[in-house]
């Protein structure tokens, strides 16, 4: 009964807010420094050693999501309770040449966090059903520099079906009644009721079920939702386990963090409750499929109507030369070359399987174009990999990089050759564009355009 009064209770106080940091671009004490310079406060969230609650020192300090650091990548605005599932998905692992899937991934933050534990290695495939959500998903793994994903537009239960005995690791983070939301929407709860928990529990079962026959034999998968009731947070997951009883392992979340005991059901689920750790509500399940039967060997893929094709060696060669003598890039192990008409594109490596199967809305980064009068480099390659180059580099300001979300060009007093140029700010890509008398001329793509401050 006290415990439910705390609850309520709970449910009336405004939301903390936390972040996270994009270590694929930014690192935690350039964070702290850049958060006291702004007169925030923070403090550590205690199972994510990227993430951050952070509290505003004065009331006038403007909000975090309008920041510099933030247009370029340098921290995703996330829920604390919100950056469990991976966390508990991708423990201590070692991520090289894994396939990991995001099956209802928009607006990605989850998938950003995995893309950042992930360093670039392996394949990423971040799935998301809603058309209208596919964009905010796509802009969001480009703010964060996420190299290796391939970013697909399915109905996760078919999506799933495709491509059984598939990942290493899946999270399902599923659609949701929303109820753990109630801080940041008081109305989730005025128009919550039974009828939709039971309609979404029903759509979680056919989910969760599709998800676990695609892991590989061995392979472990997280289901997370943000709500409270147990139609569809533990009944689902028993739902597989009654299902599969031979081949689920639940892996118990004990001790995923110091303090996990307080919020762990007896199944050895995480259900975060509002009040526990003053956080939204949370639901997390981690699963691992046993080994139990020989998978077939792969056969040889075939690619129909796919309309990227394998460059050849020397046209590689030729490329990577031209993109080392002008950037100083050079391009890792673990992606490779792709090019569809004049366009050059880097993908993860040992994705080639999935183009058999699937059709993907976006692999990879987009590094320029080879036009007859010659190479232009994209602004993704900037987004991606301009804190890699070492050659026409400009360090610039903070006002500079407030002028160039503004839309302006820059005009520099130095001398620099009639070329492409990336601008970088605290080792952070700002935009690429062509210098012309020493005027920069703004690419910046028009839909990032904002007042920053
Ligand atoms: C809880 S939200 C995901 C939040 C996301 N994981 C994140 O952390 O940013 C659930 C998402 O699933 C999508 N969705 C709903 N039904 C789906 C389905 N059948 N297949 C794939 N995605 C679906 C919704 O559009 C929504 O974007």
């Amino acid at each position: 009964m006290k415990n439910l009064k705390i609850f309520f209770l709970s449910c009336l106080k405004p939301l903390r807010k936390s972040i996270r940091v994009n270590t694929l671009k930014y690192n935690t004490s350039e964070f702290k420094i850049f958060i006291k310079n702004n007169s925030f406060e923070t403090e550590n969230i205690p199972w994510c050693n990227t993430g951050f609650f952070i509290n505003k020192n004065n009331k006038d300090s403007k909000a975090i999501g309008l920041t510099d650091i933030h247009a370029l990548g340098g921290f995703y605005i996330q829920e604390a309770s919100s950056m469990l599932p991976v966390e508990a998905l991708l423990e201590n692992n070692n991520l090289k040449n894994k396939i990991i899937g995001d099956l209802t991934a928009s607006p990605g933050s989850k998938s950003t966090q995995i893309g950042s534990k992930m360093k670039g290695e392996g394949v990423l495939l971040t799935n998301e059903l809603s058309s209208s959500r596919l964009k905010s998903l796509y802009s969001n793994l480009e703010r964060c520099g996420v190299t290796n994903s391939l970013l697909t537009h399915y109905d996760a239960e078919l999506l799933c079906n495709i491509l059984p005995d598939t990942f290493d690791y899946l999270l399902l983070d599923a659609p949701c009644t929303g109820e753990g939301t109630v801080r940041k929407d008081y109305k989730v709860l005025e128009n919550w009721s039974k009828t939709d928990a039971i309609r979404m529990s029903n759509l979680q079962k056919k989910l969760i079920v599709s998800a676990f026959k695609s892991l590989k034999q061995g392979g472990e998968m997280v289901y997370s939702t943000c709500t409270l009731g147990k139609e569809e947070n533990s009944d689902v997951v028993n739902f597989l386990k009654s299902k599969f009883p031979n081949e689920v392992d639940i892996i118990s979340l004990e001790n995923l963090f110091p303090e996990a005991k307080r919020v762990l059901t007896k199944e050895g689920f995480l259900q975060v409750w509002p009040h526990v750790f003053d956080t939204e509500g949370f639901f997390v399940a981690k699963i691992k499929k046993k080994i139990n039967y020989e998978t077939s060997d792969k056969k040889k893929t075939i690619l129909k109507n796919f309309s990227f094709i394998n460059p050849n060696f020397s046209e590689i060669e030729n490329i990577e030369k031209l993109l080392f003598d002008k950037w100083q890039f050079k391009k890792t192990d673990n992606f490779e070359w792709w090019v569809r008409k004049k366009e050059w594109w880097l993908f993860p490596k040992n994705s080639k399987f999935l183009f058999s199967k699937i059709k993907s809305d976006r692999t990879g980064v987009k590094i320029g174009e080879l036009h007859k009068k010659g190479w232009r480099t994209s602004y993704e390659f900037c987004s991606s990999f301009g804190n890699k180059c070492e050659k026409n580099i400009i360090e610039i300001k903070k006002e500079e990089v407030l002028k160039v979300y503004k839309g302006s060009n820059l005009s520099f007093t130095e001398n620099y050759l009639d070329s492409e140029y990336i601008l970088i700010y605290k080792n952070l890509p700002v935009s690429i564009g062509k210098m012309k008398n020493n005027i920069w001329k703004n690419n910046l793509p028009r839909v990032l355009l904002r007042d920053l401050w």
